[in-house]
């Protein structure tokens, strides 16, 4: 046993060890030039810089520097490596590591494992945790300001009381929804994976969501229509969260379509959608707002993402109404569209399955 791993330790050649790693190898010699890499290198750096010097080969000095350092001291060294593809940047950890075979020093063997992922992640935690705390901070120093005046120069003017009593009641109610859309939005985050599978008749649940607007539309002297055929059939789902996705969509309609305007609800089958491949229902939500500009459509299901901030907020929003209904959508496996024709309208299609 132990003289066959001998054996194997022996004989192996390095370039058929490189290439049984998936991850991106370089191997520099005493000579300083590149003398080895796998398939993985040449993908990342082209094979032109095969037998190079290393210096003009890698060319990032804090690469470099580590490499100099391993020829020198021959210790193990950490570095990293930022490589572009397009406008995109990927970024390398490198170890390099000193290559000794019986005790000779042969070189550096350089390896590179892809980080960007783990760098992607965690910006977008560090800027959801901001964007949490920004969209906390602004109702929260409100309220604040409005205690202090309320405890000095408004303590015994009851008509100012009652006024800033008011907006403090509305501060706080946006704290309240944006607490609650984070919490709906991990949830649903959380249960993406599983399926949902009720039957669910969603001419019913469009119904209870037009019941609940009611007051909201007659608010904006809107008119909402709700057109479909008979006999539709069900579509898979999750009735809770079905009802989420057409209540922001409907209240969006009712909230930037402006005011003395109909929102037209329409439900349709679609036979055999080309996309999910199966028999679906579309339900479009469409207004007769002031539209949106191209630019702004691929980003309206971020988080946090609003076209007219002040507007958004003015009117209770908390920018993550359409972030819960990509995820529904998602979870669905379903599909979201937006279509808008500045100064004609903006409609919201909802593509469901009938079939799993
Ligand atoms: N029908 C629409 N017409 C014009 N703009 C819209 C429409 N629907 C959404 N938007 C824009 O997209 C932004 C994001 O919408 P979203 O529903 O995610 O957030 P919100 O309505 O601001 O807050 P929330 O839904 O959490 O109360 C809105 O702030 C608004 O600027
Ligand atoms: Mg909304």
């Amino acid at each position: 046993m132990s003289q066959k791993r001998t054996d194997i330790m022996q004989r192996l050649d390095l370039k058929t060890f490189l290439n049984a790693i998936h991850l991106p190898l370089v191997a520099i010699g005493t000579s300083e030039r590149i003398e080895g890499m796998n398939d993985a290198a040449i993908d990342l750096l082209g094979h032109d810089i095969l037998g190079r010097h290393f210096v003009m080969g890698l060319r990032q000095p804090k690469l470099l520097e580590a490499i100099e350092k391993v020829l020198s001291h021959r210790e193990k060294t950490l570095s990293n490596f930022v490589g572009r593809e397009g406008d995109q940047a990927f970024t390398w950890d490198v170890i390099c590591s000193p290559l000794t075979v019986q005790g000779d020093f042969l070189g550096v063997l350089v390896s590179f494992t892809d980080v960007s992922a783990l760098e992607t992640a965690n910006q977008m935690r560090r800027d959801f945790v901001a964007n949490v705390s920004h969209e906390l901070r602004t109702p929260l120093t409100a309220l604040s300001g409005f205690i202090e005046t309320l405890r000095g120069a408004a303590r015994d003017d009851e008509k100012v009381r009652d006024r800033f009593l008011g907006i403090m009641d509305k501060e706080a109610g946006r704290m309240n929804r944006l607490v609650g859309d984070l919490l709906s939005l991990s949830r649903v985050e959380g249960d993406e994976r599983m399926r949902p599978t009720d039957e669910i008749d969603i001419v019913s649940v469009l119904r209870s969501v037009l019941q609940t607007l009611k007051p909201l539309a007659q608010g904006q002297g809107c008119d909402v229509k709700l057109v479909h055929a008979d006999d539709i059939g069900p579509v898979l789902g999750d009735r809770d969260q079905l009802q989420q996705i057409f209540t922001n969509l409907v209240e969006n309609a009712l909230k930037y379509g402006g005011r003395d305007k109909t929102v037209t609800v329409e439900i349709a089958r679609i036979e055999h959608d080309r996309s999910l491949r199966c028999p679906s229902l579309e339900v479009r939500v469409c207004d007769q707002g002031e539209g949106i500009t191209p630019e702004h459509i691929p980003r309206l299901t971020e988080r946090f993402y609003r076209v007219d901030s002040h507007r958004s907020r003015e009117m209770g929003g908390t920018g993550l109404g359409l972030a819960i209904v990509k995820h529904i959508v998602s979870r669905h496996r379903g599909r979201l569209r937006v279509e808008s024709t500045l100064g004609q309208g903006s409609c919201f299609t909802v593509v469901l399955r009938q079939d799993a």
